[in-house]
Parts: C-alpha cells; structure tokens; sequence
C-alpha cells in the first residue's frame, strides 16, 4: 500500500457500481438500484472522489491528466464493502467448538459444558496488547484482500476491565497501521464471565460503571454493544448497559434474536444504530422497524457455520421496509470469515436476496448502521476514497463466485 501522493484515475469499469441516492438507508425496491455506469471512470485525489462518471467524460478533467492511470477494463468497481459487525479480537480459533457441532451438539449445549465465549476469553487475558493488535491487523488486512475498506470491530472475549480495555487498545493499535476505517464497539457485555456467573448483576455494575465510563473517557470506543440472549443478558440487564452507554456519551448497537425471540420495545429508547443477527422477529416489531431508523444487520454467515437451518426472514424484512445490512460476524464461535462476498452469496442463495439488493446492505447500508453514511458507501464527489474493484463484467458474479476470492484491488482512504 501506498499513499496517493498524485491522483488516481480508474477507468473502463465494466460496470461502475455508484451506490447514489440519498443519505438515509436505501429500503424496498430501492435496494436494488446500484446506480450502474458502464465504462465508468473514478477520479481520487487526497483520499476522497473527485468525480464519478463515464471513462470519456471523466479523461476530460483538469486533474485526469496527472493522475496515476488504473485500467479496471475486465472489471466490476464499487464503494469498498462496510463490515459493520465483527469481533476480531480474540486469540485462537475454537476446534473443538466445531467438532463437537458437527457431531450434534448445539451452540447452546456447547456454551454450557465449558465451550462458547467463555472458553475464549482465557486466551485473550493471557496475551498482551501487541499480540492481539497482530491478530486484529492480520483480520483487517485479509478483510480488505476480500474488498472491505470499513470494519466495525467489537471487544468481547476479555471480559474484566483490564481486559476489555486492552482489547479495545488492540482494536485502537491495529487501526492506526491499517489504512481503512475502524470503528470500535465496546461488548463488555458479550456473557457474564464465570467469576460472575452467580452473579450477573454485579458484572453488569462493573460494566456500566466502570468499563463504559472508562472507554467513553479514554476515546477506546465510539459504540457499546450487548448480547441481550438467554445464557447472556436479560432485556432489563441489557436495558441498564444501554442506559449507561447513552449516559456517558456512547451510541448503541444490540445482538438480539439470534436464538430466541425478544421484543424490541425494551431498547427503542437507546435508538441503536442497528438490531444485529434478528433471526427470530415478531410482525409487531418488524412494522416498528420499518418506521425507524435503526438497520437491522443481517450475519447469515453464523448460521451458515452453526448449520442451524434458518436463516434471518431478509425478505420479509425487505418487503415490509426494514433498513437491512449486511455483515460477516467475524469470529471465532460462529462466524470464522473475513469474506464479505461469501456473506453475499449465503444472502443471496439462503435468504432469497437479490445480488444488488445484497451489494447495498454490504455497502451504503453497512455506512448507515455505522452513521458513516455522509463518508462512506457510496461513491460520489467529496466522499472517501474507499474502492473495491472485482475481477468481474457484472455485479452479480460478485456473490456468484464462492469460496474462491476474486477482489482484484482495494482503495482504502485513496491508498491503494
Ligand atoms: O455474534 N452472539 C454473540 N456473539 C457472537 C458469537 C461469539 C462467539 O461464539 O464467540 C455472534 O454470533
Ligand atoms: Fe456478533
């Protein structure tokens, strides 16, 4: 990677995937406008977008004449993927999680016997804050091999104070030497952690009072997240960690009706930017989504990789004018992808979306449940730099191709 210290003009695009049109999430039919220009031309400069058009129109500018020249002929160009939910920082993978599914037993059975998030988080104290920054840069830098240029990256697996906050410091490290945008969520409350399994009550003090207060004044985090699942958190301990977030100047985001069903209701007042997994979903709180602005933020990777059968109703969320995103999950229980396109292919194959429909909830829609949506997710004039060119002729070979990764270039902030 290098800096754009002169400009940098793409050109001859097969198809130039704008993603324009408002700045609120796109809903309904309109998830399905790409914004297509074929033969289509980016010009950068400083890390933001010049301009956008035709290869003819765009050759023309002032600026066209010193620019680097990036020949995208072959190639499908888009805003570079946002992956608006992931957790990253963690130590090891989990073996014998995965063997123990294939051989029937839930992720439930599993978390109870020892196995799940729990069994993560030794891995995580034990290591120093260097060490995890090698693992959160190592995912960054594969996720922008698969086009993704925006990642929201949660703590979760250190579960103590100290712990938290160092992995909210490796999120912070690996961000300063990686190009793309980070933003960084605080899930102190991912599970109680054994030393507070009888008492849950008093982890979830700990969090709200000392956790969230501190990553608020150190600036560790921008966002505060909360496993609200029998096994984790109630509706009402979820409730008081949303409060407490709010209170001291922190936006919130929930993981909520990945295993069972919990009404909305409790956490509408903390106006998350995003409900994430909503496997299970009530008609009630559907409609009520769909007159709000928090996205729901679909993962249908972790149900690909938990093999449980279901997937989130994508189509019914879309037909009845919920705001959609679309996100990895990366980590190491459920969802063990750094590949954003393979997410689009399981939406596509398993929950019935449309590729361009998959291509927006990926893009302009992940900005949105991130608020980023004025920077990111689109490419039009004054906005980031941030690119994905595909080694395509049509945006639906995007999720068409699976397992294989056909991302040819990524443009982080105009570093290419
Ligand atoms: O989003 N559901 C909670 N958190 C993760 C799983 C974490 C884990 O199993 O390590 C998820 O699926
Ligand atoms: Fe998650």
């Amino acid at each position: 990677m290098s800096p754009t210290s002169s400009p940098v003009l793409l050109v001859h695009a097969s198809q130039l995937l704008t993603l324009r049109g408002g700045n609120s999430p796109h809903r309904g039919t309109a998830l399905r406008e790409l914004g297509i220009i074929e033969d289509g031309a980016v010009l950068i400069a400083d890390g933001e977008i010049v301009t956008v058009g035709r290869t003819d129109e765009i050759a023309k500018h002032e600026l066209a004449t010193k620019a680097d020249v990036i020949d995208c002929a072959g190639k499908v160009v888009l805003p570079g993927f946002v992956d608006s939910h992931t957790h990253p920082v963690f130590a090891a993978p989990r073996l014998i999680d995965f063997e123990k599914r294939i051989t029937g037993a839930s992720y439930e059975e599993i978390a109870q016997a020892g196995g799940g998030i729990r069994s993560s988080i030794r891995g995580v104290r034990e290591s120093s804050t260097e060490q995890l920054a090698e693992h959160v840069l190592r995912a960054f830098n594969e996720m922008a091999a698969h086009g993704t240029t925006t990642v929201e990256a949660k703590s979760g697996y250190g579960l103590s104070l100290k712990s938290e906050l160092k992995s909210l410091e490796a999120i912070q490290q690996a961000a300063q030497r990686w190009p793309g945008t980070v933003v960084a969520t605080l899930l102190g409350a991912h599970v109680p952690p054994p030393e507070y399994r009888d008492n849950p009550d008093e982890y979830v003090r700990i969090v709200c009072e000392q956790m969230i207060p501190e990553a608020a004044r150190r600036k560790l985090a921008e966002y505060v997240d909360v496993f609200c699942e029998p096994g984790a958190f109630t509706a009402e301990q979820s409730a008081r960690i949303l409060h407490a977030s709010v209170a001291n100047g922190l936006k919130t985001r929930v993981h909520v009706n990945q295993l069972t069903e919990t009404r909305l209701d409790a956490f509408t007042e903390f106006h998350p930017a995003s409900f994430d997994h909503m496997d299970h979903v009530s008609e009630a709180d559907i409609a009520m989504l769909a007159r709000s602005d928090s996205v729901a933020t679909l993962l249908p990777a972790a149900n690909y990789f938990l093999g449980l059968g279901i997937f989130p109703p994508a189509r019914k969320l879309i037909d009845s004018g919920v705001a959609i995103a679309l996100a990895t999950d990366y980590n190491p229980g459920t969802s063990p992808t750094t590949s954003m396109p393979f997410v689009l292919s399981v939406a596509c194959t398993h929950m019935k979306m449309s590729p361009a429909e998959a291509i927006t909830a990926a893009t302009f829609n992940g900005a949105c449940a991130l608020g980023l949506q004025d920077r990111k997710g689109s490419l039009a004039t004054g906005k980031d730099a941030d690119i994905a060119i595909f080694e395509a002729l049509d945006y639906r070979e995007l999720p068409y191709w699976f397992g294989v990764n056909r991302c040819w270039k990524t443009i982080l902030n105009g570093r290419k």
